[in-house]
């Protein structure tokens, strides 16, 4: 009789496990991984996911096992025996939940520590980012672009600023999470090991145009990489001067405004493509470094930088105005 009652839990533990193994491990729960950092994290998740289900499992089976075996009979009203606890199985269901805590804390820390860890030399990417852009400056390369390139392989440390607000960087096939914080140097260590291109968004509610607040990261092998640097290197010395179009993008001006002829697609802001052609050179250039001083009907003050009067030069300023005035004139 007892035999075949723990034979009969032990049946329904193998069932309830193998469904629960199934869900949590057959279905690609996360997005594909691509870096060396989120190996170790996924390894922390695998860890905690099989000690979860194991928990699980033995729940529920001794739940659904007692449901049916120990129902009242219909018409039994009385009372069930009197059990004043159990200091063996207290001490147990204490002392195995304390273990499994401890390890999973113990080598969450390992993991914390190694994903930190920058090696010598690591090359050094600057993430700013302000209401609602990112941009990333190399300064080995000297030059400022609103998308993150790097190298497959490579460990980057990523030194983080915010202009205004807290703003939160992810890559989710990174795993790697950071926030920026105003006032401080954040940072975050991430070796990419997949080629591709993979979405960066803010996870930090930043302000009416947080959820437009994404951009790309492109992992690219060592070969295309140092060709891109190349260019861009020998663009910087050949002193050209940034584009008109250029500057509009690099400073995430398209992540608020659309403007079709630079791939600008944000919806915060005033479709550019609708406003320019009613402005002056004059107008564009006082909303740019000034833009609280005339809002577009039915949008609000305050959303855009007011800084883009000292954070873009001279010339930078020059040539996105240039480049507006020409844009608005074509349409
Ligand atoms: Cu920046 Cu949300």
């Amino acid at each position: 009789m007892r035999k075949s009652l723990i034979i009969q839990l032990l049946l329904l533990g193998v069932v309830v496990g193998a469904i629960s193994a199934a869900v949590g491990f057959l279905i690609p729960w996360l997005p594909e991984l691509g870096s060396t950092q989120g190996k170790r994290i996924d390894d922390i998740y695998v860890l905690t996911s099989i000690i979860c289900l194991a928990i699980f499992t033995v729940v529920a089976a001794v739940s659904i096992y007692t449901f049916f075996k120990f129902r009242a009979k219909p018409d039994d009203y009385e009372d069930g025996a009197p059990i004043h606890g159990n200091t063996v199985l207290e001490a147990v269901w204490t002392a195995i939940p304390a273990a499994l805590v401890t390890i999973i804390g113990v080598y969450s820390a390992v993991v914390l520590v190694k994903n930190e860890h920058v090696p010598a030399n690591a090359p050094v990417i600057e993430v700013t980012a302000q209401q609602f852009v990112w941009s990333f400056t190399y300064p080995e390369i000297g030059v400022t672009s609103g998308i993150l390139r790097v190298k497959e392989g490579e460990t980057y440390e990523l030194k983080m600023q915010s202009r205004d607000v807290i703003h939160s960087f992810w890559v989710p096939q990174w795993r790697v999470k950071q926030d920026v914080v105003p006032g401080i140097e954040t940072t975050i260590v991430v070796t990419p090991t997949k080629t591709g291109t993979f979405p960066m968004i803010c996870t930090e509610l930043c302000g009416l145009g947080h959820s437009t607040m994404r951009t790309s990261a492109i992992v690219l092998s060592a070969a295309d990489y140092d060709k891109w640097a190349e260019e861009q290197k020998s663009a910087a010395e050949a002193g050209g001067a940034e584009s008109g179009k250029q500057v509009f993008v690099n400073a995430g001006c398209g992540g608020c405004h659309i403007l079709a002829d630079a791939g600008g697609a944000g919806e915060v802001g005033p479709s550019l493509d609708k406003v320019l052609p009613e402005l002056t050179a004059d107008q564009i250039r006082e909303s740019i470094v000034d833009p609280n001083k005339v809002i577009t009907p039915s949008y609000q003050p305050n959303v855009m930088p007011g800084d883009y009067g000292d954070t873009l030069s001279d010339e930078q300023l020059g040539a996105l105005v240039d480049s507006l005035v020409s844009t608005s004139q074509k349409g």
